[in-house]
């Protein structure tokens, strides 16, 4: 079965269902400063997962791509990839485990033919705060998985949540058991020897997690699952892992005449640099600009790449095979995302800027490391990974896998003193955001977002209609606003844009938003982008009549909510292109 077909059969599958297909969205975040990459389908749904009302309705279907930053080092075994294409489903506050789960069987047994016997599922087996899952247990026996194939584990294993906040909840768990044996009497789904590869999480999210240890009980019982394309892809193509489908074939195939070397005599190498080149791709090809940088998405772009150039240098490619390798990946995927041709150029330019740099100093730093570890009594101190940093462009991470090739022991967290000192803050950022999160849906967070809307048109009524906004986001600190705008405001600009926020606050205006399609949101005056980004029926939100723009939500009821604004600081971003931040006491 082709790609694009085996996608169309899973939507089509929840489309008849009752659910409405909503868009692929960016691989960045909006709104979200706690997290770098989109990292699951649900991700963009946040606010509609804690109450809001989605426009299109209970029932969601789509194929979102992710990027797993916590999964760069798993790269190279059977099952794991940087970038996965993630199949979902929803139901908002609809129907919740029992018919989850059906759906879910169905599809796997009758849609795909998986045998039954294949199958094997985990529940939540409860705890001393949240009961266990009978529910999904009892659902599981009645479609016909037997006793012995369900297995019952803790919060470790069958919760999903974004450990510090959001929307959350337990599990359940589906497996595809390739039969190989078991390799202790313990073996089970929760174990990593290969027997069981998960494919699919039916998440059950009913809390709102709001500390550490805290949880409040949603207003809504959502349902979010999330399949893995990839590995669902393998499975139904007979395939025994993942890296043997034409996913990722063209690309070996490629990489074994560029190197003249096997693919099978060069397993991890082989998988890391098809993996990394096709993940740097996407996000270069991302409707967002992200280049390679050293701070937050960039630094991660940066990392994949210079990772991928250190593997292809070791079975000894030639410079140019990075970009050769990444018009396989654009050639493979641009009829499901035309973005990859339109910025075909551009990716490979990136690339080549990348790779020109990096291998400036890779040889360099390379034999640099081996004098380094000559005489080092297996440990390299944070002067020398810091300057292998520095000097030579080693992510600390390549440096640590560099080590752990040669048993040398590396400190990150003194390496990371040493980086603080040199102020360069950024980097340790994008390290803390890996593991993902969630959009922050805390109250100040809320109100930001709400004085961002009363910016956005205060800027156009003192400096002209034709600003538009160039990125956003929001911590629950600050907001910081993009705009496209060609100079530094005067003081008396940036006075009369807080003064016209701040009326409006006093004015303690209502805000509220309506269902409509893009032309009547044009017809309206709504801000918005109007490119292909939005679903057919999309929320306006108005405060007052002052400000009248498409977006998700959240927003606070009234703008006398808000406190006072105060505009923090105003300075250039990048060309053509101003940044505000801004508070609110
Ligand atoms: N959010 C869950 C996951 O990422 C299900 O989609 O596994």
């Amino acid at each position: 079965m082709k790609k694009n077909e085996m996608k169309r059969i899973y939507i089509d599958y929840f489309v008849n269902n009752g659910h409405k297909e909503i868009k692929n969205s960016s691989l960045i975040p909006d709104n979200d400063p706690s997290a770098l990459y989109t990292m699951a389908g649900m991700h963009p749904l946040t606010p509609y997962l804690l109450g809001e009302e989605h426009p299109l309705g209970q029932r969601l279907v789509n194929v979102q791509k992710c990027i797993r930053t916590c999964d760069i080092e798993e790269v190279g075994d059977d099952c794991h990839v940087t970038l996965l294409e993630m199949l979902g489903n929803w139901s908002l506050g609809d129907y919740f485990k029992e018919k989850s789960i059906e759906f879910s069987f169905k599809f796997l047994v009758d849609i795909l033919g998986i045998p039954v016997e294949r199958l094997a599922v985990t529940v939540f087996e409860g705890d001393a705060n949240f009961p266990k899952d009978s529910e999904s247990y009892n659902a599981w026996l009645s479609l016909g998985i037997k006793k012995e194939n369900i297995y019952s584990y803790g919060k470790k294993e069958n919760w999903w949540g974004l450990g510090y906040g959001g929307p959350c909840g337990t599990d359940t768990e589906i497996f595809y058991d390739n039969f190989k044996p078991k390799c202790s009497n313990e073996c089970g789904p929760a174990c990593s020897c290969g027997k069981y590869v998960e494919i699919w999480n039916n998440v059950f999210m009913e809390y709102n997690q709001v500390g550490d240890n805290s949880y409040e009980s949603l207003s809504q019982k959502n349902v979010d699952t999330g399949m893995g394309f990839e590995r669902i892809y393998a499975i139904v193509n007979n395939k025994s892992n993942l890296y043997e489908t034409d996913l990722f074939s063209d690309a070996i195939k490629k990489l074994e005449l560029l190197s003249g070397k096997n693919y099978e005599d060069n397993l991890k190498g082989f998988r890391i640099i098809v993996d990394h080149i096709r993940a740097a791709v996407f996000i270069l090809g991302d409707e967002n600009l992200v280049v390679p940088s050293n701070t937050e998405q960039g630094y991660i772009l940066r990392r994949l790449i210079r990772r991928s150039l250190r593997f292809l240098k070791k079975i000894e490619c030639s410079e140019d095979s990075i970009v050769i390798l990444s018009k396989v990946t654009i050639d493979n995927y641009k009829d499901e995302y035309p973005l990859l041709e339109i910025k075909r150029d551009f990716i490979v330019k990136s690339l080549e800027e990348e790779s020109r740099l990096f291998n400036k100093t890779l040889t360099k730093g390379l034999k640099e490391f081996n004098k380094m570890t000559l005489d080092c009594n297996g440990y390299l101190d944070s002067s020398l990974s810091f300057k292998l940093y520095d000097t030579f462009g080693f992510p600390i991470e390549m440096t640590m896998e560099l080590c752990m090739e040669n048993n040398i022991t590396v400190s990150i967290e003194e390496f990371n003193k040493r980086f603080e000192e040199h102020q360069d803050k950024s980097r340790l950022g994008a390290e803390k955001k890996f593991s993902g999160g969630m959009g922050n849906n805390d109250l100040n967070t809320i109100k930001l977002h709400t004085a961002t809307h009363l910016l956005q048109q205060a800027l156009r009524q003192v400096l002209g209609r034709d600003i538009c906004q160039k990125g956003s986001n929001i911590t629950s600190e600050r907001l910081r606003f993009d705009f496209s705008f060609d100079r530094k405001l005067t003081e008396e600009e940036i006075f009369r844009v807080e003064s016209l926020v701040n009326n409006q606050i006093n004015l303690k205006l209502d805000i509220n938003y309506e269902n409509m399609t893009v032309s009547e949101a044009m017809e309206k005056g709504a801000i918005g982008l109007f490119g292909d980004k939005y679903e057919d029926i999309i929320k306006v939100y108005s405060i007052g009549d002052f400000s009248c723009e498409i977006c998700g939500g959240p927003h606070v009821n009234n703008t006398s909510e808000l406190g006072k604004f105060k505009i923090i600081k105003e300075e250039s971003s990048s060309s053509g292109v101003r940044r505000i931040k801004a508070i609110l006491e």
